[in-house]
C-alpha cells in the first residue's frame, strides 16, 4: 500500500483528519513558542546599541509627549521602497531600550529611524519652528513654542526617569544615574563649567557616540532651571500641603451643608423638575413653555 493510499483513511474520516491537523498543526506551534519559554532574549545584539544618555532620553520624551509618533513613525520596513528612501530597515535591537517603542507604519511625515546626521542643526531649528520656511509643501505643525519651553536636568527629573527605565529593564548602571544631572548639562554645553568640572569625558565613557554641542544654535541661552514643569512642581507642592487639607474641609462643608436638616423639601422640589407638567403636556399650538394659555 502506498503512502497515497493511506492518506485516503485520513481523508475518509472527519474526525481522525481532524485529530492529524491538530496534531500537525501543534508541532508549528511548539517549535515556535516554546523556545520562548527559555530563550532570555530574543533580539540579536547590534554593535553600537546603547541606552539614550540623560538628554537624548528627555528629547524622546518630548517626541513621545508631541505625538510625533502620530505622522512619523520609527521603523523602516524590510521593504526595497523603503529600505532605498531611507537607509536600512530597521533592527530589533535598536529600539531594546525604547519605552514606549515608536515603531509602526504611519508615513504622513517621512520615516525618521535614519534621519540623524541628515540635516544641519539649523535646518532642524528652522524645521520645527516653522516647516513651512524650509519645505513650503509641508502638512507639519509648526512647533515653535519648544524654543520657549527651558528644559533642565532637575525640571525634566531625568535620573527619576532613568530609574524608572531601569525598572523596566533599561541596564542603567548606579553611576550612570547618580551623573545624570551632569552628563545631561555636559552633552548641550561642552564648553562649560559642568562639563570642565565633571570631565567631561566621562560622559562619552558612559554613552558612547553621543553628540555634544549646543544644539539650537543659542550658545547665549545655557540650560536654565525654570521651565513649564516648575509650574506642576508648584502645583504638587500645594497639593502636598496644608492646602490639600483646607480643600478637603471645604469640601466636607459643602456635603453637610447640602443636607443640613430641613434641606428636604429643596431637593424634592429640584428633582420633580422632570415632572411638573405631567397632568398638561404642551399643546400643539407652538404654546412656549410656561405661557398663558
Ligand atoms: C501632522 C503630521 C506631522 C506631525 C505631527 C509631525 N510631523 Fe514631522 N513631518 C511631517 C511631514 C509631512 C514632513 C515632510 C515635509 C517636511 O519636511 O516638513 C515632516 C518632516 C519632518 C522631518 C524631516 C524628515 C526628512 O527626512 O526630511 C523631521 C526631522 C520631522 N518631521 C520631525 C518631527 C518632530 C520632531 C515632530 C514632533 C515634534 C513632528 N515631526 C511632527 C508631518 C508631521
Amino acid at each position: 500500500m502506498s503512502i497515497i493510499d493511506k492518506h485516503a483513511v485520513l481523508e475518509k474520516n472527519a474526525t481522525l483528519l481532524l485529530v492529524a491537523s491538530l496534531l500537525v498543526v501543534s508541532i508549528g506551534g511548539v517549535v515556535e513558542i516554546a523556545p520562548l519559554f527559555y530563550l532570555e532574549n530574543t533580539i540579536e545584539d547590534v554593535e553600537g546599541v546603547r541606552p539614550y544618555s540623560p538628554l537624548e532620553l528627555t528629547g524622546r520624551d518630548i517626541y513621545v509627549r508631541e505625538g510625533c509618533y502620530v505622522c512619523h513613525s520609527q521603523m523602516i520596513r524590510p521593504m526595497r521602497d523603503e529600505v532605498e528612501r531611507y537607509g536600512h530597515y530597521s533592527l530589533a535591537a535598536e529600539s531594546m531600550y525604547d519605552h514606549p517603542f515608536q515603531w509602526g507604519s504611519k508615513r504622513t511625515g517621512p520615516d525618521l529611524a535614519r534621519v540623524g546626521g541628515r540635516y544641519s542643526d539649523e535646518w532642524h531649528v528652522d524645521h520645527l519652528m516653522n516647516p513651512q520656511s524650509v519645505v513650503p509643501e509641508s502638512v507639519m505643525p509648526r512647533y515653535a513654542f519648544l524654543m520657549d519651553n527651558e528644559i533642565s536636568p532637575k525640571s525634566t527629573h531625568v535620573d527619576e526617569l532613568m530609574a524608572t527605565h531601569r525598572f523596566v529593564g533599561v541596564p542603567y548602571s548606579d553611576e550612570q544615574i547618580e551623573a545624570a544631572h551632569v552628563d545631561f548639562i555636559s552633552q548641550v554645553d561642552p564648553w562649560g563649567d559642568v562639563y570642565d568640572d565633571a570631565d567631561g569625558d566621562a560622559l562619552l565613557e558612559r554613552y558612547p557616540g553621543a553628540q555634544t554641542r549646543n544644539f539650537d544654535g543659542r550658545p547665549d541661552q545655557p540650560v536654565k532651571e525654570g521651565s513649564e514643569m516648575d509650574t506642576y512642581s508648584w502645583m504638587r507642592e500645594l497639593a502636598d500641603s496644608w492646602v490639600l487639607l483646607a480643600l478637603f474641609v471645604f469640601f466636607l462643608s459643602v456635603v453637610v451643608w447640602v443636607f443640613r436638616p430641613g434641606s428636604r423639601p429643596i431637593h424634592d422640589d429640584t428633582a420633580n423638575i422632570p415632572f411638573r407638567h405631567e397632568d398638561k403636556p404642551a399643546g400643539d399650538g407652538g404654546d412656549a413653555p410656561g405661557a398663558q394659555s
